[in-house]
């Protein structure tokens, strides 16, 4: 990896789920970003999946970078037993009894990791590394805001030491949690009111803009010609993602899987891959409810709130494809 003298210093926070590895692995094969750490937290599966999960990525490419476990659980969601979890975990499968789901429990795939979990909790981790950092740092927060939640409950005064916060999350006119909710926000709407209203620099990546933001076939074929191990993952992986999108939630291409997550990371490279955003007022639904996590805008001219986030709406789907290939096959073993 390059020096990292003058390159934006990241910490990427994940619930490694396969999106959020093709993510990490975009982030690193950039070698754009001074990757100051990886914290995980529980949210497309258990904390103890998604933190192997992690491991076995940054392990593969980069094990010079930290991987720090956070928060097993929501900050209070669970305590309600009215606010049920996703409502589209039916057990769906395929006609050769294969489960068709958005996420595989592990990455068998991939090595094993080589690398452990730091000792620390991912929580006094963001703390002390962000408040003692001699640079601003940029946070990608993929999953569900948990840990940077309980961070700033700790001591709020670090937002003052962040440059940048780009969040896959919500969702407007599209939803995939329940009929009114996308999944980091639904799984824990507390945290995220919490970090939208931090008062750092927000950018908010939505379903609106990362439905947008695909891999398809053709890309899967692409991937296996390259015969690498990063190339052969990451088709594995689309292929299930594809299977489960087509099942669930047919999007705009046929046979396409979002790569939710990436999108963060190819918008930090280049802006130009989102094609419309706007500076909103957005809130997110607490304390339980039909509309529980729904991330709302205040879009009225009379709105007196501050606008807390900039809202990325439109993707350019041929940009994404294409930079994410390019990014990917840089792993050429
Ligand atoms: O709604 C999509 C988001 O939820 C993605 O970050 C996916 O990885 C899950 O965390
Ligand atoms: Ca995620």
């Amino acid at each position: 990896m390059g020096d990292t003298m003058n390159k934006r210093k990241i910490i990427l926070d994940v619930d490694t789920g396969t999106d959020d590895a093709i993510a990490l692995m975009a982030a690193i094969l950039s070698d754009a970003f001074e990757i100051v750490g990886v914290t995980t937290v529980a949210g497309n599966l258990p904390l103890p999946q998604t933190t192997a999960n992690t491991l076995r990525v940054v392990s593969l490419l980069a094990p010079h970078i930290p991987v720090i476990r956070g928060c097993a659980q929501p900050l209070v969601r669970d305590l309600d037993p009215r606010r049920k979890f996703c409502d589209n975990e039916e057990t769906v499968v395929d006609e050769t009894g294969h489960r068709i789901a958005f996420h595989v429990e592990e990455f068998a795939s991939l090595p094993p990791a080589t690398l452990q979990p730091s000792g620390q909790n991912a929580v006094c981790w963001l703390v002390e590394t962000i408040k003692n950092s001699p640079e601003k740092i940029t946070l990608i927060l993929v999953g569900p805001q948990t840990n940077f939640a309980t961070a700033l409950r700790a001591d709020e005064s670090i937002v003052t030491n962040i440059e940048q916060i780009v969040i896959m999350g919500g969702g407007f006119d599209e939803r995939n949690s329940s009929s009114s909710a996308e999944f980091n926000f639904f799984m824990d709407p507390e945290a995220a009111q919490i970090v939208l209203n931090c008062g750092a620099d927000i950018t908010l990546i939505p379903l609106d803009a990362t439905h947008h933001a695909v891999l398809s076939m053709e890309d899967v074929q692409e991937m296996r010609s390259w015969n690498t191990v990063v190339g052969n993952f990451v088709a594995d992986i689309t292929e299930e993602r594809i299977k489960a999108y087509n099942t669930f939630q047919p999007l705009f291409k046929p046979d396409s899987a979002s790569m939710h997550d990436a999108l963060c990371v190819l918008y930090l490279l280049n802006p130009a891959v989102i094609t419309k955003s706007e500076l909103f007022r957005v809130d997110v639904v607490t304390g339980g409810g039909v509309c529980d996590g729904q991330s709302i805008i205040d879009a009225r001219p009379t709105a007196k709130k501050r606008k807390n986030c900039l809202v990325c709406l439109r993707t350019d789907d041929e940009l994404f494809s294409r930079m994410l290939l390019d990014l990917l096959r840089r792993a050429n073993f």
